[in-house]
């Protein structure tokens, strides 16, 4: 019997075998654009790869390998070919923070973002730009502020509970599968303030077919395809959100979708309906798939370190309720904490952010000309052994107080981003993977086999592809 994981391995085989051939296509290298003569600046250096495709799929088969290798030939700014485009990739906290703090305004969100995810996320706040940008994001701030956040976690404790707690004890726990599951449930009691049932499951359908839109391949409306049925979802998201609207601002619910509704910023600015609905679509985006990777490859990464498991398990069972607050959060899990930012520095869940420049600009010494189309490497910086010792293997001891491994660059560890766009769902992150690890170590032990690796593909970050199947076993 054909499975979606049987389907995705195949495919993923049959993506390896071609990212092999086309890598070994000689393509020469040459300089993305001369810089001005007495500019002191050095050219943007790379290669286009195989005709039309480019260096695609080898930066989407194994995209840290692939990272490392440009980054060993050419340095932390280098150019690589991919459909028909010329992609700028930036590696390593210098170049990351150039961009990120965007002193002379040089880089574009809304120009980087939009040929990516631009036709089912267009208008959400990560992709307006400058004065517009800032004046949303100050609406958007109330919708974040610590009595928000109670009320999220308050409304989400319930639904995690009953969720984590009824997973049942297996040999093959298909763990990524289900995180996304309990995930889609919750953001529609928590961000959208549904119920569960009918209404909720069109809403997880469409909301996941409007994400696989943004990550299609065939990049067009063809009927059937992967792009079409996104736009699809898109407009009856669009047209959920737009009917509530008017009743969500008079109402007094205190999930997302209704603080977004009533936010004002200090001068008393409020979102247009338009805007709303567009802010809700993102937000679903941005949340989801980040958290559920987190989470996941979290457990994976305790399922092959037992003594770590253990030390959390500890921690978690020191606490005395399950019913945690933000404040039981904020101070009771130093070691969480730490496992939490060493998966966030080996498993960056917003993997690739985009921008484009949109005057000549450089970036780490490099003439960048006008209209570069930029990557910003999340990923792999924080996978480089120049800023992290031994950086494949899995130490939460690095963050840990007294730790001597820690970052010796402010941008050396930055899985939330950094400047004007950083990401205003942190303290939400945070406080959802500790919800969800603390039922989990209270009532649950868990493995990987000895030496098991999960498949993975590529969504918004590295993505498990085989559902992540771990051994679950209830504690007495
Ligand atoms: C582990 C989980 C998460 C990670 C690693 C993550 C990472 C990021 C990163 C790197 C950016 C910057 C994008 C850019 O510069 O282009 C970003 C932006 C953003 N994130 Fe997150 N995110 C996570 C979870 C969340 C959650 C749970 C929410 C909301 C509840 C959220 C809301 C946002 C928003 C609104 C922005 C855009 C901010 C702006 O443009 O001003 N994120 N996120």
């Amino acid at each position: 019997m054909t499975t979606p994981v049987r389907t995705g391995e195949a495919k993923l085989r049959l993506q390896t075998m071609a990212a092999g051939i086309t890598e070994r296509f000689p393509s020469r290298a040459h300089a993305l654009a001369q810089p001005p003569a007495g500019s002191g600046l050095k050219p943007v250096l790379g290669n286009y790869g195989f005709p039309v495709i480019g260096h695609i799929l080898s930066s989407l088969v194994d995209p840290l390998e692939f990272a490392r290798r440009r980054y060993e030939r050419f340095g932390p700014v280098s150019w690589a070919g991919g459909v028909g485009f010329r992609i700028v990739s930036l590696l390593g906290p210098e170049a990351l923070e150039t961009v990120w703090i965007n002193k002379d305004k040089a880089f574009s969100s809304t120009r980087g973002w939009a040929p990516v995810i631009g036709p089912f996320f267009h208008r959400g706040i990560m992709l307006l730009d400058f004065d517009e940008h800032r004046d949303h994001r100050r609406i958007m701030q109330q919708a974040f502020t610590r009595s928000a956040l109670d009320g999220y976690l308050a409304l989400m404790r319930p639904g995690i509970r009953r969720t984590v707690t009824g997973w049942p004890a297996s040999p093959n726990f298909p763990f990524y599968t289900s995180v996304k599951h309990l995930l889609l449930d919750q953001a529609a009691e928590v961000f959208v303030g549904a119920t569960l049932g009918a209404e909720s499951d069109q809403l997880a359908a469409d909301f996941h077919d409007t994400v696989c839109g943004g990550q299609a391949m065939i990049r067009a409306d063809v009927p059937g395809g992967a792009w079409a049925r996104g736009l699809r979802a898109r407009e009856r998201l669009e047209r959920y959100f737009a009917r509530q609207v008017s009743a969500r601002r008079v109402g007094e619910g205190t999930d997302l979708f209704s603080m977004l509704c009533r936010s004002r910023a200090d001068n008393g600015e409020r979102f247009s309906d338009t805007d709303i609905v567009n802010h809700m679509i993102f937000l679903l985006m941005a949340a989801h798939d980040t958290s559920a990777i987190a989470i996941s490859m979290l457990v994976y990464e305790l399922g092959r370190n037992p003594d770590w498991q253990y030390r959390l398990r500890e921690e978690a069972m020191d606490s005395p309720n399950d019913e945690l607050t933000l404040a039981d959060l904020d101070s009771g899990y130093p070691l969480l904490d730490a496992a939490f930012d060493e998966i966030l520095r080996m498993y960056a869940p917003a993997g690739t952010l985009f921008r484009q420049a949109i005057t000549d600009t450089e970036i780490a010494g490099h003439f960048i000309p006008r209209k570069s189309q930029l990557a910003i490497n999340v990923y792999a910086s924080m996978r480089l052994a120049d800023w992290w010792p031994d950086p494949d293997r899995f130490d939460p001891g690095r963050f840990l107080d007294g730790a001597d491994a820690r970052p010796v660059h402010r941008y050396a560890f930055a899985p939330f981003g950094g400047g004007v766009h950083k990401c205003l769902g942190q303290q939400f992150a945070d406080m959802n993977v500790k919800a969800v690890m603390h039922q989990l170590l209270r009532h649950f032990d868990w493995e990987v086999p000895l030496g098991y690796t999960p498949l993975m593909t590529w969504g918004t970050g590295p993505t498990p592809a085989d559902g992540l199947p771990v051994t679950l076993r209830r504690r007495a």
